[in-house]
């Protein structure tokens, strides 16, 4: 696989031993004869934020030739809303009288196997009764709910819910700031908030902010939409405003533990993904603090199970535990359950400071202060 993702080299490497799956070097070929056809193309962000559809419609454009009547052309790809009509129109300019339907798509990296085959909810957008049909023909063995509707409304689910989730994220984010200026234990007030059925104990994790290939650019094309359509939508503009502050905050609590100064300050980063079980390093706030501290003048080495870093200025190590020689303040930015299991002892050892700073609120500060290290969380109280 080009990329990793748990479960996903298997189930390839099944669904072609038992024919069920095949790779072809033309779309057009891969397309012949079939009655469902899923776009799951990049939608990549353009120069003001909003998703530039440009390959979704000349794929689209490319495959006409090939939908006949009854095939359903289905965009799996993060579209804004009104690209099934434009892909409809791409369709019947040339000639193929096949269904558009919006289908978005709710995994997640890391878990995307699971949750493809145990989705939270199945969403259809389609006006045309057959295509729905089909579609619904296609999921009949997934176990979920099942929304249908108009392909406007299924787009926009795609981008309220990424939305929304990064608002929840944001929020913890600020709970937790506002935990560390009164004293709170940030763990134990959004567990509290979690508890009430209504707001839910998931998706309240504070950290370094949100990041990944989705929600930073979600966030951004659903304001881009909301801006054409002169409709602010001031809770989303904040969440990613709070992002931001987010970084910011993170970069001066790594300073400080620093002693204040970045310059010729070494910094051990854990973990460079944006999250952990992934290897995927795309807006990843891991990175772009590691970045942010080489632009400070100060030096990175990091260890990631599996991200590879872009840029040559971060030093990357095979073991984490040269990752903290020589280091003056150990980051731990991405929660890969390994970290927890370190030896903080031979940590202590190997570093020239004694702080832990853990960004993710994954290890066991006992442990760490056991080692004679101190650790710094995330919407603790300072000490
Ligand atoms: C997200 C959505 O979850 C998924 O439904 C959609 O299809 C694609 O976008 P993904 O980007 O893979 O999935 O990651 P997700 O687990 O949602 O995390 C996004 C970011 O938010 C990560 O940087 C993560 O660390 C952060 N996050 C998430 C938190 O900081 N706290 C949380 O409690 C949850």
């Amino acid at each position: 696989m080009p990329f990793y993702e748990p479960g996903l080299a298997e189930l390839v490497a099944e669904g072609i031993a038992e024919g069920r799956l095949s790779f072809h070097g033309s779309n057009l070929e891969a397309t012949f004869e079939s009655t469902v056809v899923v776009l799951a193309v990049p939608t990549p962000p353009g120069a003001d934020g909003s998703a530039d559809t440009g390959i979704v419609e000349a794929v689209a454009a490319e495959l006409a030739p090939a939908l006949g009547a009854g095939a359903v052309l289905v965009l799996k790809s993060t579209v804004p809303v009104g690209t099934s009509d434009r892909v409809t129109a791409i369709l019947r300019d040339a000639g193929s009288p096949a269904v558009v339907v919006s289908n978005p798509e709710f995994l997640a990296e890391g878990t995307a196997v699971e949750d493809f085959f145990h989705p939270s909810r199945i969403v259809i957008g389609t006006d045309d009764e057959e295509a729905a049909k089909t579609m619904l023909r296609l999921y009949v063995h997934l176990d979920a709910p099942t929304l249908v509707t108009d392909p406007r409304s299924a787009e926009l689910v795609k981008y309220g819910a990424n939305a929304h989730l990064a608002m929840r994220v944001s929020f913890a984010n600020e709970i937790a700031a506002l935990c560390e200026a009164v004293g709170a234990d940030a763990h134990q007030v959004l567990l509290g908030i979690g508890q009430d059925p209504r707001i839910g104990g998931t998706y309240l994790r504070p950290g370094p902010g949100f990041g990944g290939s989705c929600l930073p650019k979600d966030t951004r094309a659903l304001l881009a939409t909301a801006a054409d359509h002169g409709q602010p939508l001031t809770m989303v503009q904040a969440a990613v405003a709070v992002n931001g502050d987010q970084h910011r905050r993170m970069l001066r609590r790594i300073r400080h533990a620093a002693g204040g100064r970045l310059a010729d300050a070494r910094i051990a980063f854990w973990g460079l993904s944006f999250k952990a079980g992934s290897d995927d390093i795309r807006e990843s706030p891991a990175l772009a603090l590691a970045e942010a501290v080489l632009d400070a003048g100060g030096e990175v080495t990091a260890y990631d199970p599996k991200a590879m870093p872009v840029t040559d200025h971060i030093r990357r190590v095979a073991h984490p535990m040269e990752a903290v020689k020589g280091a003056d303040v150990l980051v731990v930015a991405t929660a890969w359950p390994e970290f927890a299991e370190a030896d903080f002892t031979e940590v202590h050892d190997a570093m020239r400071g004694t702080t832990i700073l853990d960004l993710r609120n994954t290890l066991h500060p006992n442990t760490i202060q056991t080692a004679g290290l101190t650790y710094q969380g995330i919407g603790k109280p300072q000490r």
